[in-house]
Formats: structure tokens, sequence, C-alpha cells
């Protein structure tokens, strides 16, 4: 069969490796994809991902059996609901299910509603309102977008005076366009993140292994929020005890309920989680996998990818298998100089060569090209490497020496991805 996946960077590199895994895939296509991905996928770089339109005219010419979706933005678009009234086959949450992730006013409501624990907030849309908020309750608090900012909606203030730069970045300067329209005020929680996703047809609902993503762009969580440096899988904070709490206080309810207001979740349903003197609290839902979550976990997946999404859609999870590798895994994201600020593009990497892919090492491009045949630098992220071990700390060394054969002028990772998974192993 021939899988389209949609997106172009390490997550979609994951989700192409693990699917020529698969016995029955004969062919993928990736669009857009990057220098990385066309090493096992046909790149189709002369449609645009978010032209929904496109995109089906594509999967009907190619005769391609099954999309996955692995950005936010498609699947916000609708993608899926246009995919299945063309009778295509597609994984992921229709546009209305994936409201929980690109209106964060949504989503709290939603939470509200139900009773579904998360951090206490109040929603404004206007300034001076929210202004005189922030000035009754003080620092720290949390400032939210609304909508989509591809990462960076989300201000997390030490003072008074972050928060109204916060407030200014947002609606008076509309630096995220009309993400900003409305604005999340809610209270800081403190403890240990986690991130918790589940699949599900709507009706079965499996929990995949639990992992940490790393959001702060330097050592020892400092510096400014990133799409994220790093992941491990498992996270030890989470014992069984905790995660059958985070299924029945969190993703079980938000599954059916959504389904009671008349919204069918399928898909990959990713909470983010603080981990608050032992209790989970929702600081945010994504509709698809976490990037770079998706690397470790998914090097980790034991069973076909293929099998997985096909029973999601045909609504026959339950009778799925699907197995996890016992090992741990470690992924630790190199990024270009600058990132997440202004960032260099087009500089030449050199190393991986020496690194011999594997299912234990395999390096994911996040932001690759090719420039005249050689292989550079294309966006913030450029690689997740990302390795197994018998436990966290093996992983985390094999990922690091694998990190220290790759150079590129400037490239900068963080040395500490997976340590407090270090602190927390009992
Ligand atoms: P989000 O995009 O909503 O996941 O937020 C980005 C990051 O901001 C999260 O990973 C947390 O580190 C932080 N954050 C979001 N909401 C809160 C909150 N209520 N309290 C403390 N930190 C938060
Ligand atoms: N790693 C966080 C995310 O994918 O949103």
């Amino acid at each position: 069969m021939k899988v389209l996946v949609i997106g172009g960077g390490g997550r979609e590199h994951a989700l192409v490796w693990a699917l020529r895994k698969c016995k029955r895939v004969d062919k993928v296509y990736c669009c857009p994809g990057n220098a990385g991905i066309a090493g096992l996928a046909e790149c189709i770089n002369s449609t645009d991902p978010y032209n929904i339109k496109a995109l089906i005219d594509l999967v009907k010419c190619e005769w391609i059996d099954l999309t996955i979706v692995g950005p936010e933005v498609p699947l916000g678009l609708g993608i899926v609901d246009l995919f299945e009234r063309e009778g295509l086959k597609i994984f992921g949450p229709k546009q209305q299910a994936a409201a929980l992730e690109t209106s964060k006013v949504f989503a709290k409501d939603f939470m509200r509603r139900h009773g579904i624990p998360t951090a206490r907030y109040k929603v404004f849309t206007s300034y001076p309102e929210a202004e005189a908020y922030i000035r009754l309750m003080g620092a720290p608090i949390v400032i939210k977008a609304d909508g989509l900012a591809a990462g960076k909606g989300v201000i997390v203030a030490g003072t008074y005076e972050e928060a109204e730069n916060a407030l200014k970045l947002i609606m008076t300067d509309r630096a995220f366009g009309d993400a900003g329209n409305k604005v999340i005020i809610e209270e800081c929680l403190t403890g240990e993140e986690v991130s918790f996703m589940v699949i599900t047809d709507g009706k079965t609902i499996v929990p995949i292994p639990t992992s940490q993503d790393h959001k702060r762009v330097f050592d020892n969580d400092k510096g400014p929020n990133t799409g994220g440096m790093g992941a491990y899988s498992p996270a030890p904070v989470v014992d069984n005890a905790l995660q059958e709490i985070i299924m029945e206080t969190i993703m079980r309810p938000t599954i059916s309920l959504l389904a009671k207001d008349g919204i069918k979740y399928k898909g990959v349903l990713y909470a983010g989680l603080m981990i608050h003197e032992g209790r989970p609290y929702v600081l945010e839902y994504n509709c698809r996998f976490g990037d770079p979550e998706a690397q470790a976990i998914l090097m980790r997946l034991a069973s076909d990818i293929t099998d997985i999404c096909l029973s999601v859609h045909d609504g026959t999870l339950e009778t799925a298998s699907i197995q996890w590798k016992p090992e741990a895994a470690v992924g630790v994201v190199i990024a270009a100089g600058g990132y997440p600020g202004n960032f260099q593009r087009g500089k030449q990497i050199t190393g991986l060569e020496s690194i011999t892919p594997s299912d234990d090492v395999f390096v994911f491009h996040s932001g690759t090209t090719f420039d005249n045949g050689s292989l550079v630098t294309s966006s913030g992220r450029v690689l997740t490497v990302t390795a197994l071990g018998n436990n966290i700390s093996e992983a985390k060394d094999n990922a690091y020496k694998a990190v220290a054969k790759i150079q590129f002028e400037a490239m900068h990772y963080r040395t500490d991805i997976a340590a407090r998974a270090l602190s927390n192993c009992p």
C-alpha cells in the first residue's frame, strides 16, 4: 500500500521511518518532507501542505491508500473532514475535535464545564480589563493567546512587567494575529511536566508510553521556550497508579464528554500535564503526536503503525495489537545558532555518515535541505538524535555519543536531556 505523511519535521521523519518497517507498505510519500525524509520517502515539494484541495488531488492521482497528518495546522483547517468526505482514509481528528488544540478557550471552557483538572483562568478580549486583572492577581501568572501560535503564544510571566509585555505582544502588537483576539490569563502551576498521549478511535482508548519534553532552550530549564529541545520515554514520574488517575480523570472523560457534545475524537490526543502535589492538571491539549516526543516514542513502537492507523480509521482499535519495546528512548534536538530567536540557515552539516542508522540509533531530521548536493540546515530545530538503551541512562549516553559526531556552525543543544528522569528513578 501507499501512505502519505503530511509535514516536514522530526516527528514526520519518525512517522516515515516507522512506516518503512511495515511489510505491506510499498511506498511512502511525504509533503513537504525534508532532506532526511528524502532517504526514506518521496518528498512532494510541489504541493502546499496546507492546500487541502491540492492534497486530495495528490492522493487521488497517486492512488495513496492512507494519509497520516503530523502537524496541527492541517487538522485545524479540517483536512480530515474533507478527506473523509471524498472517501479517503486519513489518520487524525476532525476539525471540531482538533479545536481542543486550535482554541485554548474552547479547551479551557470544556475542561471547566466537565470538571477536568486544569489551572483556574479567565478569558479577556479587552486589553484594559486584562491589564487590570494581572494587576489584581500579581505574578507569577500565565498569559496565553487563544489560537495557534507555533508554540510561542504562551508566556509564563514571573513579574507584573513580563505579564504586561505579554499582553501587549498578543493584544496590542497582535504578534500572533487573530490567534490573539482572546487571551487566557491563568494561575501558574508548579510541578513536573509530562506529555501523556493516547491513541483512540473514539471508543477504545489506548495509552501511549509516557514521555517528557524539554521546552526551555538552555540546560537547567533556563532561557525562552522552544518547540522542544529533547524528549525521553518513559517518564518515571508517572507510575502505574498515576497513569490510572490520568486516564480516569483526564483522558477517558475528555473523549467520552466530547462524544456527548457530539464530537467524535479519532487519532492521537496529547495532554501536556503538570503533576502538582501528585495530581495531574492539563496545561494544554494537542491533537497530534508531540515533536520531539514522537521521535522517542516511535522508536519504542514494536507494532505495525499502519495497522494501528487503519484500525483507528475503521473503528476497530479494540482488536489491534499495540506493543512497545521495553527499552527507554532519548532524543536530543540539535538547533541552529540563534534559535528560538532569529536563527541562521544554510549551514553545512557534517558527521552524519559516521553514525550507522539502526533500530537503536537514528538521526531524525527536523529542518534540513540539500544545497548543491550538500546537506544544510533549513530551520531552527535541525536534527533529533534519538537512541534506545536498556534504561534511560544508557539511552542518554547512546544519544549523546551520536550527537558528539555531528557538526555545523553555531549548532547548540542541551546537555541535560533526560537528567530529570535519572533523578526521579527509584
Ligand atoms: P502550552 O503551549 O500551553 O503547553 O504552554 C507552553 C508551556 O508553558 C508549558 O509546557 C508549560 O511549561 C508552560 N505553562 C503553560 N501553562 C502553564 C500554567 N498554568 N502554569 C505553569 N506553566 C504553564
Ligand atoms: N513537544 C510539544 C508539542 O509538540 O507541542
